[in-house]
């Protein structure tokens, strides 16, 4: 018989993304939950893939990616940022972000090495340090306030939490699911940052394109200082509605890449190659992303101004295809609890903050806000929003 299994993650159980999508199905509610498009990929990036796979392009990529697609990501991040990197040896085709930044996580860091992840965190962060046999020390943002109702990073905490031990700082701008961007002066505030403590940055940036209001999005590797400490990571899940073809990439020094790809190879090994093949011809053959910070724009204000008919108070969103919302004008003790009684009993599905935190049952978890993802079809969204009226009939007295 099988010995006793111990769990290397004791704590983890399945992630809330897929418990309320789940749950929303069960419920047949509209999933504003997990993120994810209710729309397809535009058509020229579909044929081109399925031109690449009638053209044979269906055996092994190369271990870090085809190289006509790390060249047009070079170009890509190079007119963004202003950073060369070399496609040879500098960037590397993943399996999604998520496989970037777990390939990252478990090359990078050691056994001991401390990793300071900014609360609320994206789940995957935390475990991934877990197994690689790091500790992850959580800096909270400040939450919303009366006067100042926007989360904010305060720099000064996130460097007191730097020892000598500190292999890595985890960074997510835009943020989910705050929305949060990095502005000048955040990048200042890193420089400073790092000259003092040259730890290494690791920089997730699956929503590097959705920024809103002429807003740009500022990577640290927009700094040379921060970019040769700097991993920075995307997905094309996000970026063109392709969530499920799990396609992302990430760039990073040479020295530091070596050491990414050597776990890369031993994970995917490479990743699906007509996806790769479809993907480069779309980038450079297409006008691929200017688009997308009007279209999601229109999304986010479609859902704020249906807001106003319920009892949710949107927060301010500078970017991500997430909103949030307080909910406080409604009698409930945890975030979890209101989340699953809305979908049960309004039909429409969310996330609960609590959830990006590593106690979700605490008070300091529990700001009475919910996640809303609004990369869904006007349809969708409108009457997600006439569901939500009815939530007016739950307010106190
Ligand atoms: C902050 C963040 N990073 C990474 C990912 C994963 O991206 P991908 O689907 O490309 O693996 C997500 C997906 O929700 C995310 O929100």
């Amino acid at each position: 018989m099988l010995n006793p299994l111990s769990s290397k993650l004791p704590d983890i159980g399945g992630t809330i993304f897929a418990e309320m999508s789940a749950l929303a199905q069960e419920c047949q509610a509209i999933n504003l939950g997990q993120g994810f498009p209710d729309y397809s990929p535009p058509d020229a990036l579909i044929q081109a893939v399925v031109e690449a796979m009638a053209q044979g392009h269906n055996q092994y990529a190369p271990m870090a990616g085809l190289l006509q697609l790390r060249q047009a990501i070079a170009s890509k991040v190079e007119t963004q940022h202003g950073h060369a990197y070399s496609a040879e040896s500098e960037i590397t085709v993943t399996a999604g972000a998520t496989e970037a930044l777990m390939s990252s996580l478990l090359a990078l860091v050691h056994p001991t090495d401390e990793v300071v992840l900014i609360d609320p965190a994206y789940d995957l962060y935390a475990p991934s340090i877990s197994l690689a046999g790091g500790k992850a020390v959580r800096v909270p943002m400040r939450p919303p306030e009366k006067d100042d109702p926007s989360f904010r990073v305060d720099w000064n905490r996130v460097e007191a939490a730097i020892t000598k031990n500190t292999r890595m700082l985890v960074l997510n701008f835009p943020h989910n699911p705050t929305g949060l961007i990095l502005k000048t002066e955040d990048l200042d505030a890193l420089e400073v940052l790092i000259r003092k403590h040259p730890v290494l940055l690791l920089s997730d940036e699956a929503y590097e394109h959705i920024v809103f209001d002429g807003q740009i999005h500022l990577s640290p590797v927009s700094r040379p200082l921060l970019a040769e400490h700097t991993v920075l990571v995307s997905s094309f899940g996000k970026t063109f509605h392709a969530t499920g073809w799990k396609t992302g990439y990430c760039c990073a020094p040479h020295h530091v890449m070596r050491e990414i790809r050597k776990v890369h190879q031993f994970t995917v090994f490479s990743v699906s190659t007509p996806m790769q093949a479809g993907i480069s011809r779309y980038l450079r053959e297409s006008d691929a992303v200017s688009g997308l910070p009007g279209f999601y724009q229109k999304k986010r204000d479609r859902l704020i101004a249906g807001l106003k008919n319920t009892p949710l108070r949107p927060l301010h969103a500078e970017g991500t295809f997430f909103l949030l919302v307080d909910a406080s004008a409604l009698d409930f003790k945890l975030e979890k609890e209101l989340a699953i009684r809305l979908t049960h009993e309004i039909g429409v599905a969310s996330i609960p903050v609590s959830a990006f935190y590593p106690d979700p049952g605490s008070s300091s978890a529990n700001h009475h806000l919910l996640r809303l993802c609004f990369a869904k079809k006007d349809a969708t969204l409108d009457e997600a929003l006439e569901r939500l009226e009815g939530l007016k009939a739950w307010l106190p007295g």
